[in-house]
Order: C-alpha cells, then sequence, then structure tokens
C-alpha cells in the first residue's frame, strides 16, 4: 500500500495517505494510548533518543496515532511538515512562540476569532511582540502597517463571523518581499475548499476542534508548512513546551479526515441554500456568506476557493434584544458558540466568540449587536429552514 500519491484527490488522501503501520492486520487505524516507547537495548534507546534512529520516544512529541494524523493533514494541505497540539489556540501559540521573539512585529487582521486577538494583545505583547491590527480587506493598511520589524503577517479567511475574504496569493508577496511570512487559519474551509500554503502562504493553522472532528467532540489544533519552520522550529518548541495532541483525539482527526471531503461539500450546499433563503426574510437586514454575489469578497472567494464552507451570519433588523428572542426562539439549532458539527449551531458573536474583545476592537470588526451566526450543520435544510421561519416570526 503506497503512503501517499500526489495525484490522489481530496477523498483519497482524507481516507488513505499515511495510514498508520498495522499491528495485528486491523483494517481500521489503531490507537497507541501509550505515553512511553520500549527499546532493545540501551544503546537503541540512545540512538532514537538523539534523532540518529527512526522510531519512537515519549508522546509528548511522537506518537504514531499522532504521527498518521500530521502526516495526513500535511499532505491535504500540500505542506511538508505537520505539527499537531492540543487546541487551536495552541497550533497558534506554539507557531508565535517557536518563529518569533521579543521586538519583532505581527500585522494581524481585525476580523480574527476572539481568543486570537487576546492571545496577540494580552499574552504575545507581555513578552515584547507587538501587534498591529488591519482591516482585513485593505491591502494598503497591511502595506502601510509593514515596519523592518515585521516577522508575521495573520489572517483567517474567510473570517470568523463576517466571512471577509483575504487576498492570500497577494499578501504573501508582501510579506515576503518584506522578509516576512504569512499565517493562515484555514479553519472555516479545511484544505478541501482552501490551500494556503500552494497560493503562497507559510502556515496553515487549523482549530482540528471543527470541521477535522466534524462531530463536534474532541479539541485539538495544527501548524502545518515547510520542514524547517514548522518541522524543526515548531516541532522543537512543541518537545520541550508540551502543548500536545492526545493519542486519542488524534484517532478522532484521523477517522474525521476520512469523511472532510463529502462534509465539506454538503456543509457548503446547506449554508448556500440557508443564505440564499435568509437573504429573502424581511426581518434580515444584510447576510455575509461568500457564496453569496451581494457579498464583496465573492469574486475573490471564488478565484482561491473551492466552495464557501459552512459558517455565515446575518444582521437582524433591530440590535441585541432581536438577535437573543431569535436565537431563544429557534428548537432545533444548538445555542453553543461550537461550529464544524454535524448540529447546526446559532450564536450572537458579541457576547459569545467575541464577548472578551474591547467593544472598539468589536466595532471596528464591524461585529454588531444585532449580528447572529449559523454554522450550519448537516441536517436537512428544509428543517433548518423551517425552525427559523418559526423563530423569525415567534
Ligand atoms: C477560526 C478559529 N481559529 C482558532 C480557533 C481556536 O481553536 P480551539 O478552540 O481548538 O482552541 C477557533 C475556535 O473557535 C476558531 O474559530
Amino acid at each position: 500500500m503506497a503512503d501517499f500519491d500526489p495525484d490522489w484527490g481530496f477523498a483519497t488522501l482524507g481516507v488513505r495517505a499515511f495510514e498508520p503501520a498495522r499491528g495485528v492486520g486491523e483494517h481500521s487505524a489503531a490507537i497507541h494510548p501509550t505515553s512511553s516507547f520500549v527499546f532493545g537495548s540501551a544503546a537503541e534507546a540512545a540512538a532514537v533518543f538523539a534523532g540518529e534512529a527512526p522510531g519512537y520516544v515519549y508522546s509528548r512529541f511522537t506518537n504514531p496515532t499522532v504521527q498518521a494524523f500530521e502526516r495526513r493533514l500535511a499532505a491535504m494541505e500540500g505542506g511538508e511538515a505537520c505539527v499537531a497540539t492540543a487546541s487551536g489556540m495552541a497550533a497558534i501559540l506554539s507557531l508565535c512562540l517557536a518563529t518569533l521573539k521579543t521586538g519583532d512585529e505581527v500585522i494581524a487582521s481585525t476580523s480574527l476569532f476572539g481568543a486570537t486577538v487576546n492571545l496577540f494583545n494580552n499574552v504575545l505583547s507581555r513578552f515584547g511582540i507587538v501587534t498591529r491590527w488591519v482591516s482585513l480587506t485593505d491591502l494598503d493598511a497591511w502595506r502601510q502597517a509593514l515596519t523592518p520589524k515585521t516577522r508575521l503577517l495573520f489572517v483567517e479567511t474567510p473570517s470568523n463571523p463576517l466571512s471577509e475574504v483575504a487576498d492570500i496569493a497577494a499578501l504573501a508577496e508582501l510579506a515576503h518581499a518584506h522578509g516576512a511570512k504569512l499565517a493562515v487559519d484555514n479553519c472555516f474551509l479545511t484544505p478541501v475548499l482552501q490551500q494556503p500554503l500552494k497560493l503562497g502562504a507559510d502556515y496553515v493553522i487549523h482549530s482540528a476542534t471543527k470541521y477535522l472532528d466534524g462531530q463536534g467532540r474532541c479539541l485539538g489544533g495544527a501548524v502545518v508548512g515547510d520542514a524547517q519552520s514548522v518541522g524543526k522550529d515548531v516541532f522543537s518548541f512543541l518537545r520541550t513546551a508540551g502543548p500536545s495532541m492526545s493519542p486519542f483525539n488524534a484517532w478522532v482527526f484521523l477517522k474525521g479526515l476520512e469523511t472532510l471531503a463529502l462534509r465539506m461539500q454538503a456543509h457548503g450546499d446547506n449554508a448556500m441554500q440557508l443564505a440564499r433563503w435568509l437573504e429573502q426574510q424581511p426581518q434580515v437586514q444584510r447576510v455575509y456568506y461568500s457564496g453569496l454575489e451581494s457579498h464583496p469578497g465573492h469574486a475573490l472567494a471564488k478565484r482561491q476557493q473551492r466552495g464557501f464552507g459552512g459558517v455565515l451570519s446575518f444582521e437582524l433588523r433591530g440590535g441585541r434584544e432581536q438577535a437573543w428572542k431569535l436565537i431563544d426562539a429557534t428548537r432545533l439549532l444548538s445555542i453553543t458558540a461550537n461550529l464544524g458539527d454535524t448540529r447546526t449551531t446559532i450564536t450572537h458573536p458579541a457576547t459569545t466568540t467575541h464577548g472578551r474583545v474591547s467593544a472598539e476592537a468589536r466595532a471596528k470588526a464591524g461585529i454588531g449587536e444585532n449580528l447572529v451566526r449559523i454554522a450550519v450543520g448537516l441536517e436537512d435544510v428544509k428543517d433548518l429552514i423551517a425552525d427559523l421561519r418559526q423563530a423569525l416570526t415567534a
């Protein structure tokens, strides 16, 4: 059985790439829940510890199940290396601490997940890493924010929750012309619908918690990129600092990758139908979904994405009261901030995902009190529409 063929499509990569070695001929991948690995001799232990011989040492940094997930995800993203982490936030932290130092500067889009904003503003800032904030879609603003100290540009595209679209190729060119790197959080689309590395980005970040799992069970994350800065630098950070993925979670994500291509298609089909329906409702002021022709990023999204994903948001006529009333009146949708689940979720970004971000930063990012986000699941879309219809008129 070949480990990996670069001509395989996404469905085959997700199912077959880098299958873990079979212990007893099992067809489904085994889990290796062990802290450490044994050696035949002291000399063998010394060689494996020193990286001079292949083998597993200790599950903080080498585990067969975790490694199978890392290799498969790297193959799907088109990266040379992948490091799996305990959560999506641990992936972002690991990338930054492995590649940045005191005095370095980051430029980040104002349209980032709330915890990511806080990580840059409240954690990395304490170590002398300065972040400058710019609009995701304003290339001039990125250009103007560059200084000789800029080392990293950081974006999510499409963004959470407004589905704004960044021009990955243009940002990569800008970063490289100034000796900086570009990191793209690819959580919303996954490699099935977008491969940032192929557009010039240097790093891809994942919250595996979302679509890679696909059923809302486990926390995990990943950094994908080149053999040096991810395969060596981020890996060394993980080995020393320990924000590692558990073998059980890696197994869940590995199985999740097997159905990822099918699921992303289905999430996107449902989201598109729901977005079109929402656009026609009189109570809805505006719908944000990069698949809609009315979305300012639609043309760019069509160019750099293979689909539009499962997350949309919309503004209701009114304010927080109307938004909360709608959310509370839904019966089928789950009121929770997670996304990428089979179950459709509904949330009020201003008081949940972006609740710890300052009101000023929220306003800058365009996240109003009347905004509602839906992460469309895999139920029949007619049932989602029926639920939202009764909730809108409740
Ligand atoms: C776009 C994005 N990036 C990163 C994260 C953080 O991931 P995790 O919750 O796995 O730490 C999230 C979580 O919601 C997210 O939506």
